[in-house]
């Protein structure tokens, strides 16, 4: 592990929100010792409201209510408040389609479009309390959509552009929705993503949707069906720019966002109004450390929460310019991220250590052919980072003087829960550093009972925080009983940590991903990180496969740089090599190369599905989120030519 540590710089110390350890831990205190006048006093100052709140929370365990009795709007929060300031022409979304076309829409230009489709779904007679389902390309329309049915009361669901329209149907059923927002198609490595033609397949058995409205992106020949299909610039062509926003509930349905569980249902993770828009709000500044001035470039796509948390609402929340990309970082070459940052001079970078592998695996030509002087701040999301991909970001990306806040949260989360501020805390690479405030995390065992410093357990978190899920949709026995019920009486995050003596935490994966060989614990991360500081591998999963003797025995599959390599060779080098660098006993039992690892459409690693290829050698449960089937059949199929 790097041993590493690198401080703020009294340059950027200077100029940030929180700006020092000493400011860190007062907001951390605060908010420990006293969460309802800490979370009041944000809600009152960083939230517009149409009526107070009566408390600031409830806490029924396992269910919260945040800012109860108070009425607002996210719309209005994200849009309307700002007009009345000097960022009613500032750019809300900096748009760029993969194609190269370019939109740049100011809070003024957002309102109206939001107003007149806000009026469009209204015309099509939805209302408050319905469902909407967004099965949209990378476009503003989509954040659009999003806000129009904030604006409403109408929960939406987006539904990753990637996805099947098997997928999309398990959605649209679960969530009873009245209506899907897509489009004819968006673009996607120079290819068009068909999705009018996924809905129509998906709508066979969906007797709730009554109407399907369709934004014409690509332009190309797509079936409309008469009374059910409407093109989304006729439907609101001679609309009104006019909308009021609904006063809702602080815990008014915002929306429901799906992830795959460990069984083959997807769960719909419920988010609310009020405090969901504080949290996302708040970590804008805390760890993005959000100034009126930047140009903020979140890459996720909105399918997902951090679509969601930090495309949308936490940066529009918070006045910012949001960056959108339509496309994918490798089109038309591998330089389009690089490209983007210099040509909208981007200040903040928000990606996940997945897009940073892939690109070191290409080389640093690419980001050195741009101006990346812009940058000032870098961010991680969705996996532990291991040190070597972190160390390449900070040195060849940040150009050695950006920060790197490793973020780590959830779907249910809603917002970053345990990241650094940039201005105040000392960064290791690999860890997600400090909670931050109102979030009390411990290592734990399965008892509850909490583990030394330094050793591995379980990442609980002790008391509800404002944008935690409040439910599963429909399905509030699940939610119990996964979060609330497998330690009693604290969130079970699913995640296995453990903390140093500086009180940092060190995400070590899922908790299912740890295997147990010969009785020593080791975490698949630790051997990743291990294998992918060799020269010649680009990216590493590690999986416990069942072994007669040791329990378990450690199962690497490997993805290499370009070049040429003897297999049998190489296999036997990377061995020892784990062997040296973590221990003999933690050296791998075999070795598999593969052209590409099966991941998420997010960029997680199903390591699930290559722990079923090791142990049956199929696959079988929820494959829906997985971005190319064809790795999983080359994967499982290799097992016969052993
Ligand atoms: C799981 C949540 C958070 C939005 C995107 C993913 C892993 C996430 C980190 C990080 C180590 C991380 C955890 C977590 N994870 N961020 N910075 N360091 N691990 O959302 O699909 O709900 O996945 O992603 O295992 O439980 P998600």
């Amino acid at each position: 592990m790097s041993e590493n540590v690198y401080s703020p710089t009294p340059e950027f110390s200077s100029r940030a929100h929180v700006p020092s350890m000493d400011a860190y831990r007062a907001l951390y205190e605060q908010a420990k010792e006293d969460p309802e006048r800490f979370w009041g006093e944000l809600a009152e100052k960083e939230l517009f409201w149409f009526e107070k709140w009566k408390h600031v929370f409830e806490w029924n365990p396992p269910f919260v209510k945040w800012f109860a009795g108070g009425v607002t709007n996210a719309c209005y929060n994200c849009v309307d408040r700002h007009l009345t300031t000097a960022r009613k022409n500032k750019v809300a979304i900096l748009w760029e389609g993969e194609p190269g076309d370019q939109r740049m829409i100011s809070y003024q230009e957002l309102h109206r479009l939001v107003s007149r489709f806000a009026n469009a779904l209204k015309e099509r007679g939805l209302k408050k309390g319905d469902r909407a389902i967004i099965y949209m390309p990378m476009v503003p329309e989509a954040a659009v959509a999003m806000l129009a049915c904030a604006r409403l009361g109408i929960t939406h669901s987006v539904v990753f552009g990637g996805f099947s329209a098997e997928a999309l149907k398990a959605r649209i059923q679960d969530l009873e929705a009245a209506v899907v927002i897509t489009a004819d198609g968006g673009w996607r490595r120079g290819k068009e993503v068909r999705l009018k033609d996924a809905v129509d397949q998906s709508l066979a058995d969906c007797p709730t949707i009554h109407s399907v409205v369709v934004l014409k992106r690509t332009g190309s020949n797509v079936n409309m069906q008469a009374g059910r299909d409407c093109w989304w610039h006729e439907l609101e062509a001679n609309l009104s720019e006019v909308c009021p926003a609904e006063p809702l509930d602080s815990e008014h349905p915002l929306y429901v966002l799906y992830t795959s569980g460990t069984t083959g249902k997807p769960k719909g993770i419920l988010h609310t109004t009020g405090g969901y828009l504080l949290q996302a709000t708040m970590t804008m500044k805390w760890v993005f450390d959000l100034r009126e001035e930047d140009t903020y470039w979140c890459t996720a796509d909105i399918g997902w929460v951090t679509g969601h948390s930090y495309i949308v609402y936490g940066p529009l929340a918070a006045g910012a310019t949001t960056v959108m990309y339509e496309g994918a970082p490798d089109f038309p070459a591998f330089d389009r991220f690089w490209r983007i940052v210099e040509k909208f001079k981007v200040n903040i970078f928000y990606t996940s250590p997945t897009a940073i592998r892939a690109l070191l695996r290409q080389g640093e030509q690419w980001p050195k052919m741009h101006d990346l002087t812009s940058l000032r701040l870098l961010g991680s999301v969705g996996e532990p980072i291991n040190p070597a991909a972190w160390e390449w970001y900070h040195r060849v990306i940040g150009g050695g003087r950006c920060p790197i806040v490793d973020t780590w949260w959830q779907t249910e989360t809603g917002a970053i829960l345990i990241a650094p501020m940039p201005g105040a805390v000392p960064l290791k690479p690999g860890s997600g550093t400090l909670p931050m405030p109102g979030v009390l995390p411990e290592i734990v065992d399965l008892a509850g009972k909490p583990v030394e410093d330094g050793k591995e357990g379980f990442l609980i978190l002790r008391r509800p925080w404002p944008s935690m899920l409040r439910n599963i949709w429909g399905d509030p026995k699940r939610y119990e009983e996964q979060y609330w019920g497998r330690v009693e009486g604290v969130y079970f995050t699913g995640d296995a940590a453990r903390k140093d003596k500086d009180g940092y935490y060190w995400v070590l994966g899922r908790v299912d991903d740890v295997m147990n060989v010969s009785g020593h614990r080791l975490s698949t991360m630790e051997i990743e990180s291990a294998l992918v500081r060799h020269p010649a591998v680009a990216e590493a999963a590690v999986v416990g496969k069942p072994h007669e003797i040791t329990g378990q025995a450690v199962c690497c599959f490997v993805t290499l740089k370009k070049g040429d390599f003897d297999h049998d060779k190489l296999g036997l080098e990377l061995r020892h090599w784990v062997g040296k660098e973590i221990g003999a006993f933690a050296r791998p039992e075999e070795i598999r190369f593969t052209e590409a690892l099966p991941k998420t459409r997010s960029g997680k690693i199903m390591r699930r599905l290559l722990r079923e290829i090791v142990t049956s050698h199929t696959v079988s449960g929820d494959v829906t989120t997985l971005e190319d089937m064809g790795v999983i059949t080359r994967l499982a199929s290799q097992h016969d030519d052993d």
